[in-house]
């Protein structure tokens, strides 16, 4: 996709969500932050640059060197590095034993993932976020919230025909917001959820911290909002 010039989510803009989150309260104090899918870097370079120890990892190769480059351009590069890896499966990767981390972000990786994926991405979670840590994560969502059906975008439809012509595998359907919370809910409490629109398409950006200590509120539903990927 990279490669290809394919990558349109790769904008270069911070997701406004991830600079308010910079701005929280709870993540004042400077923590280890995994950024998940990172991509070419431009939220793990903004979160490192307030102070952040992040490390970001993709399985695109092309997108870590991206990510890598980015890092070196911001002066950033003892902060923040880049790692070719599959998230689903870090628990497992002798690079991450000792790693635990405050803060996960996930800005359109889980969402690809199959159901296997997923229930791995959860284990890989349980594994790697600190007790109190807290997961940042937006998703594509199957249709399951009050968002008027949508039509497939052109664009989408053409690039799923390209991916059967070449025999390739046809990415995963999104998650539905009730597979999301089984997934991560029995050891993640959901702390806001805010559903919005990608496209015409479902979208929700979910706050989970750990829930070791059962301090937190019950499960919160925020108002709908307008979509806000980038
Ligand atoms: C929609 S893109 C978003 C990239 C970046 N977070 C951003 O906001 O620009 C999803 C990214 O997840 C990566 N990805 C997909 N599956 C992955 C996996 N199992 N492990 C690591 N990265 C993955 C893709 O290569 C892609 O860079």
């Amino acid at each position: 996709m990279y490669l290809a010039g394919l990558a349109r989510w790769d904008t270069g803009v911070v997701p406004p969500e991830v600079v308010r989150l910079a701005e929280g309260d709870w993540l004042a104090r400077a923590g280890r932050v995994l950024d998940l899918g990172c991509g070419t870097g431009a939220s793990a370079v903004f979160l490192a640059g307030r102070g952040h120890d992040v490390t970001g990892v993709d399985l695109s190769g092309v997108a870590v060197r991206r990510a890598r480059s980015r890092m070196r351009r911001a002066g950033l590069a003892h902060r923040c590095r880049a790692v070719t890896a599959d998230a689903t499966s870090l628990h497992r990767d002798e690079r991450f034993r000792d790693s635990r981390y405050d803060l996960m972000l996930d800005v359109g990786c889980y969402h690809g993932l199959g159901q296997a994926g997923r229930q791995q991405y959860a284990q890989m979670v349980a594994r790697l976020l600190a007790p109190d840590g807290h997961l940042l994560l937006y998703a594509h969502l199957d249709g399951a919230l009050a968002a008027p059906e949508a039509p497939v975008p052109w664009r989408r439809r053409a690039l799923l025909a390209l991916i059967r012509r070449l025999g390739g595998r046809e990415p995963a359907p999104r998650p539905r917001r009730e597979a999301v919370e089984s997934d991560l809910g029995s050891f993640l409490a959901l702390v806001s959820c805010e559903p919005g629109t990608d496209r015409g398409r479902p979208s929700a950006w979910f706050h989970w911290q750990r829930s070791d200590r059962a301090s937190l509120p019950a499960n919160r539903w925020l108002v709908p909002g307008p979509a806000s990927r980038s």
